[in-house]
């Protein structure tokens, strides 16, 4: 298992996205595996990769090049189904990040009902936990599913950001800082519950730099802008843009 960096605020860097585009065609390239080898030389501190059930991008083939490949730690999203407990429990990646899973979607829209599944999901964690899985559960800015969170045993909670970036990015401002004032708060909250605070879904140089701001977040996942962003800067230069946002919000 990789050692977890010590900066106060990591870097996740989602590669689903370069799955995507090699999938499009149904051949090896562009690799993935090499995509997450060039952003850890770039300075991510951890690699994210979501293996789908309908492996609409990452493959199982990957996950065994990643796991094989990296020095940095995987966060390895999955949705809490027993097909993937038993490919996290084979390959005990450094983290599981238990997130939402329907067919038709086109990425995770929301974040995981814990309060109504708390019993299933509750014994669904326990053996992760117990392979030495660092387990983070995906969910909204919403008190009930912190509380869940945490009454189950997950040491952390990433906090969705797609609805306060959706609203920034359609220009409906109000409902941008409502979103944000949620995420601000709740940040704290879990916090104060002993949760470890991770954010991600859809953040870009332009709204990642108030979510770094929180003192409570320890890391940010982000994938979709940052594969955009290197077709025309190159990988490297667009994750050292975004460390260098994350820094700059951290003073
Ligand atoms: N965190 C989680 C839990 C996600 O599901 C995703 C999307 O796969 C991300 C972070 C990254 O989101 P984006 O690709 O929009 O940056």
């Amino acid at each position: 298992m990789s050692k977890q960096s010590e900066r106060a605020l990591r870097l996740g860097v989602n590669i689903d996205h370069v799955a995507t585009v090699r999938n499009a065609r149904g051949g090896d390239t562009p690799d993935p595996v090499r995509a997450a080898l060039m952003a850890q030389a770039a300075g991510a501190d951890g690699i994210t990769a979501h293996l789908r059930e309908d492996r609409r991008h990452i493959t199982d083939a990957d996950i065994d090049g990643l796991m094989g490949g990296l020095t940095v730690p995987l966060n390895f999203e999955m949705a809490a189904t027993t097909e993937m407990q038993q490919i996290a429990l084979r390959h005990k990646p450094h983290a599981v990040c238990i997130v939402p899973e329907r067919r038709e979607e086109r990425t995770t829209e929301g974040g995981l009902e814990v309060a109504r599944e708390e019993n299933r999901l509750a014994h669904f964690i326990a053996p992760l936990r117990e392979a030495g899985c660092r387990v983070s559960i995906f969910i909204a800015a919403d008190k009930r599913q912190i509380e869940a969170a945490h009454r189950i045993g997950a040491q952390v909670i990433e906090l969705h950001t797609g609805a306060y970036c959706d609203a920034h990015a359609e220009g409906r401002f109000d409902d941008r800082d409502r979103e944000f004032e949620a995420l601000r708060e709740m940040s704290g909250f879990a916090h104060d519950l002993g949760l470890e605070v991770h954010a991600g879904h859809g953040l870009t140089y332009d709204t990642v730099q108030p979510i770094a701001a929180f003192p409570e977040i320890k890391e940010l996942n982000i994938g979709h802008f940052i594969i955009g962003e290197a077709i025309f800067r190159g990988l490297e230069p667009a994750i050292h843009e975004m460390r260098r946002l994350m820094d700059e919000a951290r003073g």
